[in-house]
C-alpha cells in the first residue's frame, strides 16, 4: 500500500516532482527509469531530512494507485526534524544505543540510501541496489564497515571513485553482485575485501596497491583470466581465495605473510619450482579441480613448502609428487596415479626421517590396494587414514 505521500521539488536541471512510495512499491519500478531515480533519490538523499522514501521524477507516469500532489505544497503526517545526530534514512534502522551503525539489509532496496556522516557500520546488503552514485560515501569517512553483498551493482553504475575518501574502511562486503570489474581506487586501511560470485574477469596491475594492511582477498566465483603479480606486495595478506575463476597460471609470486591459498577449480598446468618457497608461512594450499599434469609441476614444488595440507585432487597427475616430510594432509583422489612411489614422501627412512602424513587420499586413481608398498609403515607412520 502507498505509505505517507511527501512532495517536494528539487532543482536538478529542471525542476522534479518528487513522489514518496512505500517500500512495498519498489519493486513495481520500472527498469527504464532507474537511471534518473536513483539519481534523485541521492539528492533527496543529500538534503538533511529523511523523512521520504525512494522517489520519482515527475516525467515518469504515475501507476494509477499513487496520486500526485502539486509542487511545493506537502501532505501526510508532518514529520518531525531529528536530531542532527539522529539522523537516519527513513528506510533503514539506527538503533538509539548503537548510534554509529545502520541496518538497511533486506528490504528490496533499489537505491543506496544517504549514509550519515557519523556511521562506522553501514549494512545494505541482499536488497536490490543496481547503482552507487557519484560522491555517494563523500561524507562518510568515518565507515569502517561497509555490506553491499547479495545486490545487483555493476561496475557501469559505480561512480568513479566511490571508495576513495574512505580513509578508515577495514571491510568491504561486495560479494554477490553484478561486478564485472575491480572498484578501484581502494582504501589503503581495506583490511578485508569480498568480492565473490561477480563477474570480473582483469585485476589490473594496480588494482590492489598499497594494501597493507589487507589480510583477506575474496575473489572466488569470477571469470579472472589471470592475476599476474597482484598479490605479491601485499605484505600482510594471510588468505588469498582465488578458486572457481579461469586462470591458467598460478599468481606471479605470492605475498611473504600467506597462509592460505584458494586455487581450486581453475585451468593451471603449471607450478614453477621456486612457487611456494618465497611463502614461508604458507600452510594450506588448494589446488584440486584443475589441469596439473606431472610435467608441468616442477619436481620440487611441494617438498620446498611447510605445507600441512594440499589439495591435488581431481587433476592429471600420473605420479605422486614429491612432498615434503612435514605435510599431514595429502588429497589425491581423482588423478590418474598408477604407482604408490614412497620416495615421494621419504628419501631416506630413520628414527628422525620419516612423513608427518597423516591422512592420505588416493582413491579414484589407477591403484590397487597391493599396490602399497612394504616399506610405507616406515615412512608413513604416522598416518590414520590412507584411502586407496
Ligand atoms: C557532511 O558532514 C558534515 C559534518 O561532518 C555535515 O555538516 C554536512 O551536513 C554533511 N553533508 C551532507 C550532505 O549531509
Ligand atoms: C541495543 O538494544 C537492543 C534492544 O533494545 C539490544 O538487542 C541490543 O543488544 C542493544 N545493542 C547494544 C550494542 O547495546
Ligand atoms: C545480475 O546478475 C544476476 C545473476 O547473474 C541476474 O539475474 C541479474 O539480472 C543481473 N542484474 C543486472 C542489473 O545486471
Ligand atoms: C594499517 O594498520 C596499522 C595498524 O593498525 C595502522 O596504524 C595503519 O595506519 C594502517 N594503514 C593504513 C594505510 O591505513
Ligand atoms: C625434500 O627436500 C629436502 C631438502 O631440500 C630433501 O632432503 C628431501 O629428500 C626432499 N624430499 C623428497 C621426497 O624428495
Ligand atoms: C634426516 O635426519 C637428520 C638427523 O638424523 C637430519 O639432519 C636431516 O635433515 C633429516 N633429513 C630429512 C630429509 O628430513
Amino acid at each position: 500500500m502507498v505509505g505517507p505521500k511527501l512532495v517536494a521539488t528539487m532543482h536538478w536541471a529542471s525542476v522534479l516532482i518528487i513522489v514518496g512510495l512505500c517500500r512495498v512499491s519498489l519493486s513495481q519500478y520500472d527498469d527504464q527509469y532507474e537511471d534518473m531515480a536513483w539519481l534523485q533519490h541521492y539528492l533527496r538523499s543529500q538534503s538533511s531530512s529523511y523523512s521520504y522514501s525512494p522517489y520519482y521524477e515527475d516525467e515518469v507516469p504515475p501507476y494509477s494507485s499513487y496520486s500526485y500532489v502539486p509542487a511545493g505544497s506537502s501532505v501526510g503526517e508532518p514529520v518531525p526534524e531529528p536530531p542532527v545526530s539522529r539522523e537516519c534514512p527513513q528506510e533503514c534502522e539506527c538503533p538509539p544505543n548503537f548510534s554509529s551503525a545502520m541496518y538497511c539489509d533486506s528490504r528490496n532496496l533499489r537505491y543506496l540510501p544517504f549514509v550519515p556522516s557519523r556511521m562506522k557500520y553501514a549494512y545494505f546488503q541482499n536488497n536490490q541496489i543496481g547503482a552507487i552514485q557519484e560522491g555517494a560515501f563523500d561524507n562518510a569517512t568515518n565507515l569502517e564497515w561497509l555490506a553491499l553483498h547479495g545486490n545487483q551493482i555493476t561496475s557501469e553504475k559505480m561512480g568513479k571513485k566511490v571508495f576513495a575518501k574512505l580513509k578508515n574502511l577495514e571491510r568491504l562486503y561486495l560479494d554477490h553482485n553484478n561486478l564485472t570489474k575491480m572498484p578501484t581506487p581502494l582504501p589503503r586501511s581495506l583490511r578485508e575485501l569480498h568480492l565473490a560470485y561477480n563477474q570480473i574477469s582483469k585485476v589490473p596491475s594496480n588494482a590492489l596497491e598499497g594494501l597493507e594492511n589487507l589480510t583477506a582477498l575474496y575473489l572466488s566465483h569470477n571469470q579472472i583470466h589471470e592475476i599476474g603479480s597482484n598479490l605479491k606486495g601485499l605484505k600482510s595478506l594471510i588468505l588469498a581465495d582465488l578458486s572457481y575463476n579461469q586462470l591458467r597460471r598460478v599468481p606471479d609470486g605470492l605475498p611473504i605473510a600467506l597462509e592460505q591459498l584458494y586455487l581450486e577449480y581453475n585451468h593451471i598446468q603449471t607450478i614453477p619450482d621456486d612457487f611456494f618457497k618465497v611463502s614461508p608461512k604458507l600452510l594450506y594450499v588448494r589446488l584440486s579441480h584443475n589441469s596439473l599434469t606431472n610435467e608441468g609441476v616442477s619436481p620440487n614444488a611441494f617438498n620446498a613448502s611447510n605445507l600441512l595440507e594440499l589439495d591435488l585432487s581431481y587433476n592429471r597427475l600420473q605420479k605422486i609428487p614429491r612432498v615434503s616430510t612435514s605435510l599431514e594432509n595429502l588429497y589425491l583422489q581423482g588423478n590418474k596415479i598408477n604407482e604408490f612411489t614412497i620416495s615421494s614422501f621419504c628419501t631416506i627412512v630413520d628414527i628422525m626421517n620419516f612423513s608427518r602424513l597423516q591422512v592420505l587420499r588416493l582413491d579414484g586413481n589407477e591403484l590397487r590396494r597391493n599396490n602399497l608398498p612394504s616399506d610405507a609403515p616406515l615412512c608413513l607412520r604416522w598416518a590414520s587414514v590412507i584411502e586407496i
